[in-house]
């Protein structure tokens, strides 16, 4: 920790000041979040407050998670940068690349032989740039994080879209794409539209049945899936403090769920009591000093519908244990509607599998209450009757709840302990079924529970709960079961009930591991060697791109003109696709196969002009790289809509397409592709989109006087000898000009550094 006690000290120590000109400039009360947010800005020199959901503000995150898939990518990135070390605390978790088929041991060892590549180049890489490497087995990503890193008022970017689990720990956490987390490291600033507020006023206590979960499972209902778009969602009230911070921390990792940049808590005793518990006292000790910086300002409490942009309030008191879905994690039932939504459904009732664990469910508490009914149903003569398994979140947790024996009273149950890691939360589940054409039931107390997301099914009904429900409705084997009323016939042919669920926020004996899987990095990683083997096809040491030429660019041939929409999925593909998101020449052989070509209304069928062929996207431009010919790329509204996957902005690059036309970016994605070295361009009139003509040749002029503000001129060089010219507008600012220069902005980064 020494590395972030350092860190913390020098940020609560400049806290007061920051949030001291930021209450000025605002001229009233702040919100927890937007003292965070004003003491993380990258320029400090604040004299007029920012637009929530408006301006866009470069911010200076404290830390950056990764896990093992969207590491590759980022971190060959990061090596293209020149830095000897990480600019900013930063940590690799493996986690998703570990199947779950028969249990811990042997899919442990399975995952570690089957991406064996792929981990010795992320802890090798990890080793030598100063990064905290946490070894396969170690645990998931946000729960890791949790235990060892999250911290009150800190800042810190995640590449997984679960980050906002460390809101529990009061902090901003927000997930991102790979090449976020790779500017961050390499010491860029980090963008970010300022965010709207959503506040959460949670009144009364949770009782019996209703655990955390069951919070946040209820405010998706109310939400829904896109209702925290572009906004925090900041929860305070006396129900607030009541709730463990393991449980502050699952209902800020759903919030997720309701598309909601990041969730979070004030800090209180129960964060003080958790980052004790877990060898942190000397951070609760330093948070306690800046309490008041670590929560909203009073007058914010005392009339929040002033200061949030959309205020809800639950009484916790009156809150009862809910179960989402299927297929989405907003359709929320109370436990008193659920079996009769079952029936009115016709979904199946026999339950087939209960999961309990994941990222989002696993910390000591949630273990304990599971327990408790397990320990029932031995007392009680009750035998499971669904499959149940525990994923648990960590190896602290794990090592733990061993020691504590609830791994014994859970295997009384039948339940199969999978390993520390994502397995069946992300498809990662070879599930044992014996006719996968059958509609059935399972219920998980993981977070997300689209289509075929746990098992592949498509016919898999996936509900979501919190462990005590999910437990119960396992023993029973029945959806339409409600444990609060209802009992169940015991192998004596008797009814018993269950008793409430009772269970420990933190382990009475204090936490114990072994071997926490935690890997730390070289001293001076001068010397270490990055592994990647050069006959790797998942990964491959990335090369710098090359500068532009100095001239306008001139002679390109239209790749292809897509019409309609083209999301990132549409330009790089996801599924079978994912396992070479570390090799840039594989993966460029999903370029763009999924956009509708405007000429054929095909998919993948361009014709070269070369040729005179039909081909595919990727194949056809291949055609172009290999006689040396430049290409661009013409689409429609809003290109690039969907995840920040930097893929979709490094394949045409890699390929050699120099530039992007369009009607408009979606903004991410432009910002992607100015940070690659290409030309993000869009019509000035958007008709002139009909202008281009399937074989046309391309000049894009102006750029000898690249400036801000200052269009460039497209001339179309028509088959039949005919030409077309039209301005066209960027967005590029002085620094993104530069980039385009110098080939990349990783490139400017090397320059500055001098590798
Ligand atoms: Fe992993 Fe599922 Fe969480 S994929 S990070 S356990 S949401």
């Amino acid at each position: 920790m020494a590395f972030d006690i350092e860190m913390i000290k020098a940020l609560y120590a400049r806290m007061p000041e920051r949030v001291a000109t930021a209450r000025q400039v605002l001229g009233r009360p702040m919100t927890l979040s937007e003292k965070i947010l004003y003491a993380h800005l990258w320029d400090s020199s604040l004299s007029t407050p920012f637009t929530r959901g408006k301006d866009y503000v470069d911010f200076a995150p404290d830390r950056v998670a990764m896990q093992d898939a969207t590491a590759q990518m980022a971190l060959l990135q990061f090596m293209q940068a020149g830095r000897p070390k990480v600019a900013v605390p930063s940590t690799v978790h493996c986690d998703h690349l570990i199947q779950a088929k028969v249990g811990a041991k042997e899919d442990l060892t399975n995952a570690v032989t089957q991406s064996k590549e792929v981990f010795d180049f992320l802890s090798s890489v990890s080793n030598k740039y100063g990064i905290g490497f946490w070894k396969p087995g170690a645990g998931i990503i946000h729960q890791v994080v949790l235990e060892n890193y999250a911290f009150p008022g800190g800042m810190m970017i995640g590449t997984d879209s679960h980050t906002p689990n460390a809101g529990g720990l009061g902090m901003v956490a927000i997930g991102v794409g790979g090449a976020d987390a790779c500017d961050v490291m390499a010491g860029l600033a980090w963008e970010l539209k300022m965010p709207k507020l959503i506040g959460v006023k949670l009144t009364g206590k949770l009782s019996g049945w209703t655990s955390a979960k069951d919070v946040i499972l209820w405010v998706a209902g109310q939400l829904t899936v896109k209702g925290g778009t572009g906004a925090i969602v900041e929860y305070f009230g006396e129900g607030a403090e009541s709730l463990s911070a393991t449980g502050k921390g699952t209902i800020c990792n759903m919030g997720a769920e309701i598309g909601a940049t990041t969730s979070i808590f004030a800090y209180d005793p129960k964060m003080a009591e958790y980052l004790k518990g877990t060898g942190r006292a000397d951070v609760a000790e330093l948070a306690d000093g800046v309490a008041g910086y670590l929560r909203s300002d009073d007058e914010v409490y005392a009339d929040p519908a002033a200061y949030y942009d959309q205020l809800i309030e639950l009484d916790l008191s009156t809150l009862e244990p809910h179960i989402n879905g299927p297929f989405t994690p907003d359709l929320a039932w109370p436990l008193s509607k659920f079996a009769q939504a079952v029936k009115e459904n016709n979904w199946p009732a026999e339950l087939e599998v209960g999961l309990i664990g994941s990222c989002t469910n696993s910390s000591y508490e949630d273990i304990s209450r599971a327990a408790s009914l397990a320990q029932q149903a031995v007392d009680k003569k009750l035998k499971a009757k669904a499959e149940y398994t525990i994923t648990p979140g960590s190896e602290l947790v794990r090592f733990t709840i061993e020691r504590d024996g609830f791994i014994d009273i859970f295997d009384t149950m039948g339940a199969v302990v999978m390993a520390n890691a994502c397995g069946p939360c992300i498809g990662q589940w070879a599930r044992h079924t014996s006719d996968p054409t059958k509609k059935n039931s399972i219920i998980t107390s993981f977070n997300r529970n689209f289509k075929a997301r746990n098992d592949g099914n498509p016919n898999t009904h996936a509900f979501v709960a919190s462990p005590e429900i999910v437990t119960a409705f396992a023993i029973a084997g029945d959806l339409t079961f409600n444990p609060i009323t209802d009992t169940l016939l015991n192998t004596d042919g008797v009814a018993v009930k269950f008793d409430e669920p009772q269970g420990l926020e933190l382990p009475p004996r204090g936490f114990a591991v072994d071997d926490a899987g935690y890997q730390a990095p070289a001293a001076d990683g001068s010397a270490v060697q990055v592994i990647v083997s050069p006959t790797s096809d998942r990964l491959q040491l990335l090369a710098p791109f090359t500068a532009w030429e100095g001239t306008d660019v001139t002679g390109l041939k239209l790749l292809i003109k897509a019409k309609g929409k083209c999301t990132t999925d549409h330009i790089s593909m996801a599924g079978p696709w994912l396992k070479f998101r570390g090799h840039l020449d594989n993966i460029s052989n999903n370029l763009l196969i999924g956009a509708t070509n405007f000429f054929n209304e095909k998919a993948n069928e361009v014709k070269s002009q070369l040729t005179g062929e039909v081909g595919t996207v990727p194949g056809t431009q291949r055609g172009y790289k290999a006689a040396g010919i430049g290409t661009i790329v013409v689409g429609d509204e809003n290109y690039g809509e969907g995840s920040s996957r930097e893929h979709a902005a490094m394949e045409p690059r890699h390929l050699g397409v120099r530039a992007i036309l369009v009607k408009s970016f979606a903004r991410i994605h432009e910002t992607n592709l100015k940070k690659q070295g290409m030309l993000a361009l869009t019509f000035a009139d958007p008709a002139d989109y009909d202008k281009i003509l399937e074989d046309d040749t391309i000049d894009i002029v102006g750029l000898t006087e690249f400036a801000p503000g200052k269009q460039l001129t497209i001339v179309l060089n028509h088959a039949d000898g005919t030409t077309e010219t039209f301005p066209v507008n960027h967005t590029y600012n002085d620094a993104q000009i530069e980039w385009f220069k110098a080939g990349g902005a990783l490139n400017i980064i090397r320059a500055s550094v001098g590798a």
